[in-house]
């Protein structure tokens, strides 16, 4: 078998074109667009261009963005005036602290400060526990893009086995807790877990380990639907996945490839997150 690929840019772009009509629904019925501020401290290469390219996302929709850099040495308190700051904005809907934090920080704290109205990441406690009791608020990015993602190719979760590898409160938990809301059979594998007894009987693969080219062709069962999270630098610099792409392509029935599958994903969701945020507080 050969696997279709799965177009995360085209899927991205689908679900901004839907969004671009709620952003002038919302400006119509309130005089402003929704708004995000999105926080970064330090120069982390990688953030730098997460966080230039969800700036450019909301602008290119509408959005009213704010880009607040902060010094690598920024500290606890700063940080959280600033949050305590935007948490009193009526303009901000949504707040984003982009991960990781320099390491003097205390993430978990940073995470708790933001009003969870406004957590537009969905990391807050408060909103990763209504996810995991069953009734989602604001959910993490990249996992609800995932299940966009399923949803797009028709791939009915209910009652398929989904092993999801690697535990991040970013993307492996809610990410398992959205397809057991959405009735699959979860296997949520980490570093301990027998991971190809595992995988090798999955209907659903998704893999969000951060280890390039770990799940290899051997780990996947013919037909399977395999989601690769993965942003690795391989050699070379070159962007790479958690999946050996050739040798999984050759067993799976649908994959993602990296680039231009989860991550354009990601940042639509995102846009999405901050839409929604804007009419809960507004209630529209
Ligand atoms: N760093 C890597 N992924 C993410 C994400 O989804 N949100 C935030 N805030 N930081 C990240």
């Amino acid at each position: 078998m050969v696997a279709k690929l799965i177009d995360g840019k085209a899927m991205a772009e689908k679900q901004r074109a839907l969004l671009v009509e709620e952003v002038r629904g919302f400006e119509k019925a309130t005089g402003r667009p929704p708004g995000i501020a999105v926080l970064r401290a330090g120069e982390d290469p990688a953030s730098r261009i997460y966080v230039a390219s969800k700036k450019r996302t909301a602008q290119s929709l509408g959005l009213n963005s704010w880009e607040h850099v902060l010094p690598e040495q920024v500290t606890q308190s700063e940080l959280l005036g600033l949050i305590e700051r935007l948490n009193g904005e009526e303009e901000v809907d949504g707040i984003l602290v982009q991960l990781p934090l320099p390491k003097h920080l205390d993430t978990h704290a940073v995470l708790r400060a933001i009003l969870p109205q406004k957590d537009v990441d969905g990391f807050h406690p408060m909103n990763a526990g209504s996810l995991f009791q069953g009734m989602p608020t604001l959910v993490p990015c990249t996992p609800l893009g995932v299940m966009k993602m399923l949803e797009e190719i028709g791939c009915g979760v209910a009652g398929k086995r989904a092993v999801v590898i690697g535990r991040s409160n970013i993307v492996g938990r809610p990410m398992a807790a959205l397809l057991l809301n959405a009735s699959a059979s979860v296997v949520l594998c980490h570093s301990k877990s027998d991971v190809r007894a595992e995988t090798l009987r999955a209907d659903i693969v998704i893999a969000a380990v951060g280890v390039a080219g770990l799940v290899r062709g051997d780990w996947i069962r013919e037909g399977a639907i395999v989601i690769d999270v993965g942003m690795n630098r391989g050699e070379g610099g070159k962007l790479c996945g958690d999946v050996a792409f050739e040798e999984v392509s050759q067993k799976a029935a649908w994959l993602t490839p990296v680039p231009g599958g989860v991550g354009p994903m990601t940042i639509a969701m995102l846009m999405h997150n901050t839409v929604q945020a804007a009419k809960l507080r507004c209630k529209r």
